[in-house]
């Protein structure tokens, strides 16, 4: 395969504005147009009869996990544990029957996450995997690969291959949920109809990326940067961080915004930027009020959130940036793009090396 920038600076350019049409290609493999059913690879799964899921990976797929987690236990009502491989593997763990373990790996190749995997061989009822190389030894060593078809990413900030994990997880939460009984036909089949609509929001979240660029140049400049965000704006903030700083080398970390009170408040002045991830959803409120507490210390808040939000909830705000409207449960996937961007941008401004950050690898094969 011969890999180019296609015109872009970095390739994590490239692979950020990639992201409409990987996310359109995986969601043409697991439901097929004209069908509105889940299709899986080989045997596929039921869910039906399982009783626990564990997620396991490293990094950008980890928090990919985190968000699923409340994707099946709400969606699906299937009890989800969520960890680090490298925790996971040696905290022996017990595998109750009716457990699947899913492993999530860009790579697929991941030391500690493959050792995770063979940990839960014999244990587990069913090994699956969600992978972007599909002969990596994950994907050979599951009892069910699940590939993503972002294609090769090259960046090593996972930007691509992390919204295709989520769309192929929150596809597989909505089999789980079909399996369970958890929905009946017709709520799948506008779920689907909200998933196959997802890569033109896609493509409008991409184009408002003047204002991130923009911030951007100001977050540059500072020392330290927190994210927050509610439900499932939570596991994203987590990424949104983990972003900035892998290659922009800003501290920035994420809190559930209902633990501002519980420490990182304190953190807060007039050079600390705070970016609220906040849709307007059933949470938004209680996100807005953390928010509040915020700028009532003096922190720049950026704001990002749809018409309804920016309109309850602009005053003080130091910058807007206005997402498409969507339906909550693809908020993590549309919302991680401006994340992605605001990272992008921000090492851009700062001129690091956005695409070999240092001392930091595509793959850690070993531990
Ligand atoms: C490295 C990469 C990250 C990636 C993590 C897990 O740290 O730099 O981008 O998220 O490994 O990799 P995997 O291939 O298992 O998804």
């Amino acid at each position: 395969v011969s890999i180019d920038k296609a015109g872009h600076k970095h390739f994590m350019a490239k692979e950020i504005a990639e992201q409409p049409a990987v996310v359109g290609e995986a969601i043409a493999h697991y439901l097929p147009a004209g069908d509105d059913t889940v299709r899986l690879p080989g045997e596929g799964i039921d869910f039906s009869g399982v009783s626990r899921l564990v997620l396991v990976a490293c990094g950008t797929a980890y928090y990919a996990c985190l968000t699923a987690k409340y994707w099946f236990e709400q969606i699906a009502r299937l009890p989800v544990e969520v960890d680090v491989a490298s925790e996971f593997r040696y905290r022996e763990p017990p595998v109750p029957a009716g457990t699947v373990a899913l492993f999530v790996s860009q790579s697929g190749e991941t030391a500690d996450t493959l050792a995770a995997l063979r940990y839960c061989r014999g244990k587990a009822e069913k090994i699956l995997s969600v992978v972007n190389v599909p002969e990596s030894s994950i994907a050979r060593e599951s009892d069910l690969a699940l590939p993503i078809h972002a294609g090769v990413e090259v960046g090593v900030a996972s930007t691509k291959a992390f919204t295709c994990q989520l769309t192929v997880l929150l596809i597989l939460a909505l089999k789980a949920a079909a399996d369970r009984g958890q929905i009946n036909a017709e709520t799948l089949a506008d779920h689907i109809a909200a998933i196959r609509g997802l890569p033109q929001l896609m493509n409008v979240a991409l184009d408002d990326g003047e204002t991130v660029r923009r911030a951007a140049q100001w977050l540059a400049d500072t020392r330290d940067v927190l994210f927050l965000g509610r439900g499932m704006m939570y596991p994203l903030a987590l990424e949104g961080a983990l972003k900035l700083k892998e290659i922009s080398y800003i501290h920035a970390e994420a809190y559930a915004s209902g633990e501002l009170k519980h420490g990182p408040i304190a953190l807060i002045d007039p050079t600390m930027p705070v970016v609220v991830l906040a849709p307007m959803d059933p949470l938004f409120d209680k996100t807005v009020s953390n928010m509040q507490e915020v700028m009532a210390r003096k922190g720049k808040v950026l704001l990002i959130s749809d018409e309804a939000g920016l309109e309850t909830a602009r005053d003080g705000v130091w910058v807007t940036v206005k997402m498409p409207d969507v339906a909550p449960l693809l908020s993590p996937i549309l919302y991680a793009l401006p994340a992605q961007l605001l990272a992008y941008h921000t090492a851009v401004a700062k001129g690091t090396d956005v695409d070999q950050p240092r001392n930091l690898a595509k793959s850690v094969t070993v531990e």
